[in-house]
C-alpha cells in the first residue's frame, strides 16, 4: 500500500451556465484510503468525481492523482491507472458482457486474467449476454466490475450500488473491500449510510457544491447527534415531565453524559454518550424502576446526516 496522496483537489470550481454546481472544493484522499462523498442531489458529488477524473474541464482549482499526475492534461495517463464508475454509465445495447471485459481489460497497465475477472464478478454463465438484455441490477454490477478490470490504483464508484438488491449490495462491498485491501483507492459516491458507514475510513458531506463537513464517519456521528440511545415503555399518558409513571426525566437530563431525554408515544428515550449508561441504569434502580426493559441503539451515520442537513449549521463552509 502506497504513503503517498492519491487525489488532491485544491479549490475546484464548476459552472453549467449560470448555475455553480460546485463552488470551491477541497478534497484530499491518501492512498489506500476509503473515500465516502455524501450529499442530497444535485450537491455536485458526479461533478466532481467527473472533474477529478478528468472528464469535465473545471472553471479553476486544481487536481492532482498521485502527486503529480493532471487528469485534464495526462487523459491516457490516467486511463491506465485510474478506474471510473459513472453514475449515467451506458454500453451498446449489442455489446456481450465478455466483449465489454475484453475492452476494459485493454486498458490495463498489465495482462488481465478475464476469466478470473468474470469468475469474482459473478459474470462467468452472462459471458455472451448482451448489454441490453442485463436487468438494471446486473448492468451496474457489471459497470463496478468494468471500473475494476484492469486492478486501477484509484478508483471512483458513483452510486455504486443504486438499483442492486441487498444481497448484491454485500457481494459488492466485500469485492470492494477485497480491492481495497490488495491497495486501490477508493473514492465512492453514496447515497446509502449503511454503506459509508461499513466501507469508508473518511466521509465529506457535500451541500450546495461546498464540503460542509468531513471527518470519519463515527466522527460525525459523534459531532452531530451521536452516541447511544435507550428507549424504555412509559405509562404516563398525560405526557407531565415528572408525573404518572413517576419517571423523573428532568432527572434523568442531569445525569452526567446525558444529551437529552424525552417521551415520545409512550416511550421515555433517552440519548447521551460516554458512561451515561451505567448512570441512568442507577438512576432507574433508586427510583424503583430497576424492572424497566430497556431497549439500547447506537444513533448512527444516518441520524447523524439528516441532523447535519437540517442543521444548516455548517462549521467547514465558513473556512
Ligand atoms: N451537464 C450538466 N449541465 C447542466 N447542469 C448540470 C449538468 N450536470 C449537472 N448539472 C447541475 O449541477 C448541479 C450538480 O449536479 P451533480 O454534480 O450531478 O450533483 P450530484 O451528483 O450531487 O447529484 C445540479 O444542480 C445539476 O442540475
Ligand atoms: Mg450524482
Amino acid at each position: 500500500m502506497g504513503t503517498g496522496t492519491a487525489l488532491e483537489i485544491v479549490g475546484l470550481r464548476k459552472r453549467y451556465g449560470h448555475r455553480t454546481a460546485v463552488d470551491g472544493v477541497d478534497i484530499v484522499v491518501p492512498e489506500g484510503e476509503i473515500f465516502g462523498i455524501l450529499g442530497p442531489n444535485g450537491s455536485g458529488k458526479t461533478t466532481t468525481v467527473e472533474c477529478a477524473y478528468g472528464l469535465r474541464r473545471c472553471d479553476s482549482g486544481r487536481v492532482r492523482l498521485f502527486g503529480t499526475l493532471d487528469p485534464q492534461a495526462q487523459p491516457d495517463r490516467v486511463a491506465g491507472l485510474v478506474g471510473v464508475q459513472l453514475q449515467d454509465s451506458a454500453l451498446p445495447d449489442r455489446l456481450r458482457v465478455g466483449e465489454a471485459v475484453h475492452l476494459f481489460a485493454s486498458l490495463a497497465r498489465h495482462r488481465v486474467d478475464e476469466a478470473a475477472v468474470m469468475a469474482e464478478w459473478g459474470l462467468t454463465g452472462r459471458r455472451d449476454a448482451s448489454f441490453g438484455s442485463l436487468s438494471g441490477g446486473q448492468r451496474q454490477r457489471l459497470f463496478v466490475a468494468l471500473a475494476l478490470v484492469a486492478r486501477p490504483r484509484l478508483v471512483f464508484l458513483d452510486e455504486m450500488t443504486t438499483g442492486l438488491d441487498p444481497a448484491d449490495r454485500r457481494e459488492v462491498w466485500d469485492l470492494v473491500g477485497r480491492v481495497r485491501a490488495e491497495g486501490t483507492t477508493v473514492v465512492l459516491v453514496t447515497h446509502f449510510m449503511d454503506e459509508a458507514e461499513r466501507l469508508c475510513d473518511r466521509v465529506a458531506v457535500m451541500v450546495g457544491g461546498r464540503v460542509v463537513a468531513e471527518d470519519t464517519p463515527g466522527g460525525l456521528v459523534d459531532r452531530y447527534g451521536g452516541g447511544t440511545r435507550v428507549r424504555f415503555a412509559s405509562n404516563d399518558l398525560d405526557g407531565d415531565r415528572t408525573d404518572g409513571d413517576g419517571i423523573d426525566l428532568d432527572g434523568i437530563g442531569r445525569l452526567p453524559g446525558v444529551v437529552e431525554a424525552g417521551r415520545v408515544d409512550g416511550t421515555v428515550a433517552v440519548r447521551g454518550t460516554g458512561a451515561f449508561l451505567t448512570a441512568l441504569g442507577h438512576h432507574l434502580h433508586v427510583t424503583g424502576h430497576a424492572d424497566t426493559e430497556l431497549s439500547v441503539e447506537r444513533v448512527g451515520l444516518e441520524e447523524a446526516y439528516v441532523a447535519l442537513l437540517a442543521s444548516g449549521n455548517h462549521p467547514e463552509e465558513a473556512s
